[in-house]
């Protein structure tokens, strides 16, 4: 497991998602208040960009810009079809300032 920077933690806004390529994986970063979490950014169901998808703060949810599964950004499960695979979560933090997140 490596942590690795991504940018300053404040260069997110609250509701953004934003898609990061970190060692040989895509990733979309999604800030909901204080809280910032990463999943796989390719959907399950057909490999669109979950980074450009509209972020549902209230629901911790992630939906994908081409079919609308929206994905658990906990979990990474889809509570919707046509995904039914989940995609990867992974872990962030905030060290000095700055995002991080571990793979
Ligand atoms: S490509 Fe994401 S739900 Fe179809």
């Amino acid at each position: 497991m490596t942590s690795h920077i991504l940018c300053a933690s404040d260069e997110l806004r609250d509701g953004e998602a934003r898609r990061f390529d970190v060692d040989g994986h895509r990733i979309a970063v999604v800030r909901i208040g204080d809280l910032y979490h990463a999943v796989g950014d390719r959907c399950s169901h057909a490999n669109y960009s979950l980074a450009d998808g509209q972020v549902w703060s209230e629901d911790c949810a992630l939906e994908c810009p081409k079919h609308y599964s929206k994905f658990n950004l906990l979990t990474g499960s889809p509570d919707s079809f046509p995904a039914t695979q989940p995609v990867p979560v992974y872990e962030t933090k905030i060290e000095s300032g700055q995002l991080k997140v571990v793979i």
